[in-house]
């Protein structure tokens, strides 16, 4: 038994979704999660500058006595899971492999779908993380960077969001693809419009639910499971405008945040 929290860190607030799964999953598990407010977003950022993020966070999370990283924002995972593995003395969890697991899962006719930010598409991890589970899949990976500013405004819906959709994801539907990725942290939050506009045969992929499962399994493995407890901790710290996350927050926890910590990062 282990009762040191878990970390978990995004650019932003859209983790929180992750954060969420983990806390369904693992009730007695206490965490730390950080939101890098102050540098968000990193979907147009090069792979150097996210590494370097990444690397802070999760040195502080260390810093801070947690027992595993869960990194729940897609595009540090593309970038710096291999980093933060080779780098961090404890285990560290990103959103791709369990993605792309999940996917495979759900495909039936070997042709899947991927959306994400530009880096994170850019980067072709999903694409390695879905054939090296299944190497005959063809995969259509298509990057919606303006999917991130619409959540975070709170277009959820409408006729704005809806023909971003349809343009965005176009190609994946002259590709009959089976089943899509939701690549992002954010696009959970599209679900409705993305079901519309790919249609009812397509199922879509959240990681969070197979990032929860995978987290478990891990603590499991390595016997660093917390003991059984009421009400354990969430501890949210935020690298800049903590009012404006508490503001967004419950959008994406399913949960009201009694306050948010402020971290300046270098
Ligand atoms: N958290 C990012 C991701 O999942 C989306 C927001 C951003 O671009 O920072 O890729």
């Amino acid at each position: 038994m282990n009762d040191a929290p878990i970390g978990v860190f995004d650019s932003g607030v859209g983790g929180l979704t992750v954060a969420h799964a983990i806390r369904q999953r693992l009730p007695h598990e206490a965490l730390i999660y950080v939101g890098d407010t102050a540098r968000v977003p990193y979907g147009p950022k090069s792979p150097d500058t996210v590494r370097r993020y990444a690397q802070e966070i999760a040195d502080w999370l260390v810093g801070q006595g947690v027992k595993l990283v869960v990194v729940a924002c897609n595009t540090a995972t593309a970038h710096a899971l291999d980093t933060l593995r080779a780098t961090l003395r404890v285990p560290v969890i990103g959103v791709i492999e369990p993605g792309a697991r999940a996917a495979v899962a759900a495909d039936h006719d070997g042709h899947i779908g991927v959306i994400g930010t530009t880096g994170t598409v850019a980067s072709g991890a999903y694409e390695r993380a879905i054939r090296a589970l299944a190497p005959s899949v063809t995969v259509t990976a298509r990057a919606c960077p303006l999917f991130v500013p619409l959540v975070e405004e709170g277009w959820l819906d409408g006729d704005v969001t809806e023909a971003v959709a349809r343009r965005y994801l176009q190609p994946l539907v002259d590709d009959h693809v089976d089943a899509v990725v939701l690549g992002c942290t954010h696009y959970p939050l599209l679900k409705p419009v993305l079901a519309r506009t790919l249609g009812p045969a397509v199922i879509l992929i959240d990681s969070a639910e197979e990032t929860a499962r995978e987290t478990e399994r891990v603590l499991e493995a390595r016997a660093l499971a917390a003991a059984p407890r009421p009400g354990p901790r969430l501890r949210v710290v935020v690298t800049d405008a903590p009012a404006a996350f508490l503001r967004q927050a419950e959008r994406f926890l399913g949960e009201p945040l009694d306050g948010v910590e402020t971290l300046a990062l270098a």
